[in-house]
């Protein structure tokens, strides 16, 4: 007899398959058994009928708990009134285990009890859904870069400098000398860059974030691309691009988790390019409009980019921050040198930015002078300061955090949600 996954039965109608999983819930009806057996892939009601199966298996039902193991057989039959459309007529079943008793169960639970039993909440349906989502998301974006000929530079989790600044740096102790865990691999994609033209670097990067906000994760997965020759449009271009690309992707392929967690996804529907781009400088004037205190020269704070979200239904882009507010490697603008040739993109409802980008600093003395400015120690940027010796062009690149894309797609109140196991300031369990 074939073992099936329960999303593949509807290809076996009327054929005697097995199903391996766990019982999420039963109810009885005098000589009927109904299990929702959950495999992973999906749920299926299991009718088990006294009169079809040995006295042990109906027997055996009673016992089931949540969360019990088993194997289950039967015919399978379409059944529009069934949950998934199909269901499992029983002529055998088997336990594995009888499940102790399940701490999690349909009452509500609070935040913390929930993230404490993170490895069992991960069977909810809801979670499920937003994590089969996080699954099509991250294949969405490599195959928008494969799909135009990027290649896949893997940069390293342990390294001798800082990208994003000094203050969230992870330190760890490294055969007797400090090295730090990667915020960022930009610096790294940029030599890739050098190598191979369009390259772009996925993983994990992490920051002691102090903040304790539903936006910071300490531990957050990034996609950074980066390519020779483009200028700040053009990574704008690439970034809208591969936002609308991945959005699109994902009302594709995953109607079915996005109806579980009950998104409403006309604001979705409306993810296309072009989006719209505002001058740093009109964004302070819109706050100001708003009666938001805010002064040329500021960082934006949560608050403030929600209510510029409020003007915009799609994505929208700010441009030209102020250099002094942004990292060491991004280009000034020659017209504006207190500007950057940065952008950042934030999602409309309230999410924020969800993508970070500049031009890089292509010239040699005016990034030396940046490094010194910063007081950031040079030799750890001997290597990274060749690429300006040896070859230097023009490039941009940007950074785009899967968990913030992924709250906004889902429309998660909290990032904690968006990957199996968070890292937060408070948070190293389970
Ligand atoms: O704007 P950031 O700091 O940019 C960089 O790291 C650049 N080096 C990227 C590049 O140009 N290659 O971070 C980029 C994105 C943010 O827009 C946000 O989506 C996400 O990374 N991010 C976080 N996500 C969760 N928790 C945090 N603590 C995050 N910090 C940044
Ligand atoms: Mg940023």
């Amino acid at each position: 007899m074939d073992w099936v996954y329960v999303n593949k039965v509807s290809g076996y109608v009327g054929q005697e398959v097995e199903i391996k999983g766990w019982l999420y819930n039963k109810r009885h009806s005098g000589k009927l058994w109904f299990l929702l057996v959950r495999d992973g892939t999906g749920i299926i009601q299991c009718v088990v009928s006294k009169a079809d199966v040995t006295e042990e298996t109906f027997e055996n039902c009673e016992k089931l708990t949540q969360e019990s193991s088993l194997t289950i057989s039967g015919i399978v039959r379409e059944d529009k009134r069934a949950p998934g459309g199909y269901e499992l007529l029983v002529s055998k079943g088997e336990i594995i285990q009888i499940s102790q008793e399940y701490p999690i169960t349909p009452k509500e639970h609070g935040e913390t009890f929930l993230m404490d039993h993170r490895h069992l909440w991960l069977r909810s349906n809801r979670q499920h859904a937003i994590l089969r989502v996080r699954h099509q998301l991250i294949k969405s974006c490599r195959e928008f870069f494969d799909s135009r000929d990027f290649v896949l530079v893997d940069s390293p989790i342990f390294t001798p400098n800082a990208c994003e600044g000094t203050s969230t740096l992870f330190e760890t102790e490294y055969f007797g000398r400090k090295a730090y865990l990667t915020q960022s691999g930009q610096l790294y994609a940029e030599a890739g860059a050098m190598a191979f033209g369009k390259v772009y670097t996925f993983g994990p990067t992490f920051r002691a974030e102090k903040s304790k906000t539903r936006r910071h994760l300490t531990e957050f997965w990034m996609i950074e691309p980066e390519v020779a020759f483009y200028d700040l449009d053009d990574d704008m271009r690439l970034i809208e691009d591969h936002v609308s690309f991945c959005v699109q992707w994902v009302l594709d392929k995953c109607k079915d988790e996005l109806k579980a967690i009950e998104r409403d996804t006309t604001v979705l529907e409306k993810v296309r390019p072009p989006f719209p781009r505002v001058h740093y400088d009109d964004a302070v004037k819109m706050l100001k409009e708003m009666n938001i205190p805010f002064e040329w020269g500021g960082d934006f704070g949560a608050p403030d980019e929600t209510a510029l979200a409020e003007k915009f239904e799609t994505p929208f882009f700010v441009t030209h921050f102020p250099s002094a507010i942004k990292a060491f490697y991004m280009k000034r603008d020659l017209q504006r040198p207190e500007c950057a040739l940065a952008c950042d993109l934030l999602a409309p409802e309230g999410y924020g930015e969800i993508v970070g980008g500049s031009q890089r600093e292509d010239d040699l003395s005016i990034l030396l002078e940046r490094i010194r400015k910063e007081n950031l120690p040079q030799e750890a940027y001997e290597w990274y300061l060749d690429l300006r010796r040896y070859g230097t062009v023009p490039h941009s690149g940007y950074g785009l955090g899967v968990e913030r894309f992924l709250a906004w797609i889902c429309k998660l109140p909290h990032v904690r949600e968006t990957i199996p196991f968070a890292r937060m300031i408070y948070r190293l369990n389970p």
